[in-house]
């Protein structure tokens, strides 16, 4: 059971701004909303946070490159793209961080100078490579060979150019007194890193030892002054980690609403990631924490990438498909939809337009939508609009409320686990096995003799309350079509708002009451015109 006073806290990362947000941050922004709504509608107190990373080189050189300042760059990208893709995707998410807000970089600052007074930072001299892209100080057998035009060259892996090299006096974060902590933590929890693969890449990375990390740069100006020496910035990646602490209210007063607001959210029980950041999220991260005396976050779970051509779609080399582009024909119901069903959440995907169309056709228009329709359009016509009462179940009826109950509970312990695939194909496989009962049945030939009149009520019962648990069930994952279905069945009236039903208890049979008033409203997922 969760604990009462403590809310389930969930992140996605911050993400730079250094140009408009593509399909791969919206997924890992989607994924945080899912997962938020879920244990929203199991009752959970629950706070949600994304946002934006504004320093450092990459977005410096961006601002450059458009003749502006950097403030004026993040400024523009922030109003003009990047809250209103929160909109786009139907994310409800609790707060949203920008790093170069006060609240945020005065915490930071207290959080470094109380790191370096528990003994974990000093000054060196820093050679080496540095992948802008990445923003990261690299390690040799972090690198490839290049090849083509950057033969003879370094390159990151990630961004595929070469790597820039660094010499520069800075501060160190003494990362190397933590591998045996780390270690043991690890093995005593190894669900705190999933999926496994990841859990497994971060512990060869940490049985090779940890080595020193700069913490600071002196070469670079767009970033968060260390509070000990003006002439250095905190390097980006130890002032972006820390939005997780300080938007919840890291540093503030124990008594003030933001003092109370971290007592209940620390530590994160999920920051989200993708697999490209993995290492800052399971090595430094945690090892920052501990240098300060906090507790790491409970779990960092690292999603795949969507690819391009095989390759991660990316800002840097402008092979971004646009959320708008997709949502604009789609609906935002459906992106959600498509890409935590068709990617196991975990491992990398492609995205094609013919597939998520072929989807959206089969499973949404012509699979749930359509049993909507029918549902709604038959109470109308043979029922008044009132929903009959239900006496008689027969084997048929108890064998769908058997699915229902083993489909809550199996979405219910996959959605728990991040594993949204199989969730929402427990509900979808559901949503099937009704529409299989409405043509076993037949209700419009049961409608044709007056005779039947009950059992015409038995099924159309059947599949109205089958479709009250699947608009709770779906309503994480689809919440506008799912309130327009909650809506159309009535339920609202004599059941409450949709988002106090509870998980719980949606697998319960013949929860709505007879003499419901249905109503068959617009099309959940009207059919789409073809793609342009
Ligand atoms: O790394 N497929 O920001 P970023 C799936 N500011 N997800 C993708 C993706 C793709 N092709 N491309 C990006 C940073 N993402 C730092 C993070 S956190 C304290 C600081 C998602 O703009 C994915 O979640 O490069 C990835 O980890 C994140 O965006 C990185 O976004
Ligand atoms: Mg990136």
């Amino acid at each position: 059971m969760p604990d009462a006073a403590k809310a389930f806290y969930v992140t996605t990362p911050i993400y730079y701004v250094n140009d408009a947000p593509h399909i791969g941050h919206a997924y890992a922004t989607t994924a945080g909303d899912v997962l938020t709504r879920w244990h929203r509608q199991r009752g959970e107190q629950v706070w949600f946070l994304t946002g934006v990373d504004e320093h450092g080189t990459k977005v410096q050189r961006a601002a450059d490159a458009g003749g502006v300042t950097p403030q004026q760059w993040v400024d523009r990208l922030v109003a003009d793209a990047w809250l209103p893709v929160l909109g786009t995707i139907d994310a409800a998410n609790d707060d949203f961080i920008r790093t170069t807000e006060p609240r945020h970089i005065e915490r930071v600052q207290r959080f470094w100078e109380t790191v370096r007074d528990n003994g974990y930072v000093y000054s060196a001299m820093y050679e080496g490579p540095y992948c802008v892209g990445c923003e990261e100080f690299k390690l040799a057998g972090d690198l490839l060979d290049g090849t083509g035009e950057y033969q003879g060259q370094q390159v990151c892996p990630i961004h595929g150019r070469p790597v820039e090299q660094l010499e520069e006096e800075n501060w160190f974060f003494r990362l190397s007194a933590f591998s045996d902590l780390l270690l043991e933590r690890y093995e005593a929890d190894p669900d705190a890193i999933q999926p496994r693969s990841a859990y497994n890449e971060v512990m060869s990375f940490i049985r090779q030892g940890l080595v020193d990390i700069s913490m600071s740069r002196s070469s670079v100006s767009w970033g968060i002054p260390l509070p000990w020496d003006d002439d250095q910035v905190i390097y980006v990646w130890f002032d972006a980690l820390l939005n997780y602490a300080t938007a919840v209210g890291y540093g503030a007063e124990p008594d003030s609403a933001d003092g109370r607001r971290f007592a209940e959210c620390w530590p994160p029980d999920v920051n989200l990631v993708g697999k490209d950041i993995l290492r800052f999220h399971a090595v430094y991260w945690p090892a920052m924490l501990m240098a300060a005396g906090l507790e790491p976050p409970r779990k960092v779970f690292a999603h795949g990438w969507l690819l391009v051509g095989g390759e991660k779609m990316s800002k840097s080399k402008l092979t971004g498909i646009s959320p708008e582009q997709i949502i604009d024909h789609f609906g935002s119901d459906a992106f959600r939809y498509h890409f935590l069903r068709a990617i196991q959440f975990g491992q990398d995907g492609s995205f094609s337009w013919e597939d998520m169309a072929a989807r959206y056709t089969a499973e949404l228009a012509n699979g749930l939508g359509n049993l909507a329709s029918r549902a709604t359009a038959m109470v109308g016509r043979y029922c008044d609009g009132v929903l009959p009462a239900a006496h008689d179940f027969t084997e048929a009826e108890h064998e769908i409320a058997r699915a229902l109950a083993e489909a809550a509970s199996t979405a219910d312990r996959a959605m728990g686990e991040l594993d949204f695939s199989t969730g929402i194909t427990a509900v979808k496989d559901f949503v099937e096995r009704v529409n299989g009962y409405v043509t076993e049945q037949e209700p419009w030939v049961l409608a044709k003799d007056p005779a039947n009149a009950d059992r015409l009520g038995v099924v159309l019962y059947t599949i109205c309350d089958s479709l009250r648990a699947i608009a709770v069930l779906y309503n994480p994952v689809m919440p506008k079509a799912m309130s327009s279905l909650w809506e159309q069945l009535g339920a609202q009236a004599v059941l409450g708002p949709l988002a106090e039903q509870r998980i719980a208890t949606v697998g319960e049979w013949a929860q709505l009451p007879p003499g419901t008033l249905v109503v068959k409203g617009e099309g959940l997922f009207p059919r789409l015109d073809d793609a342009p």
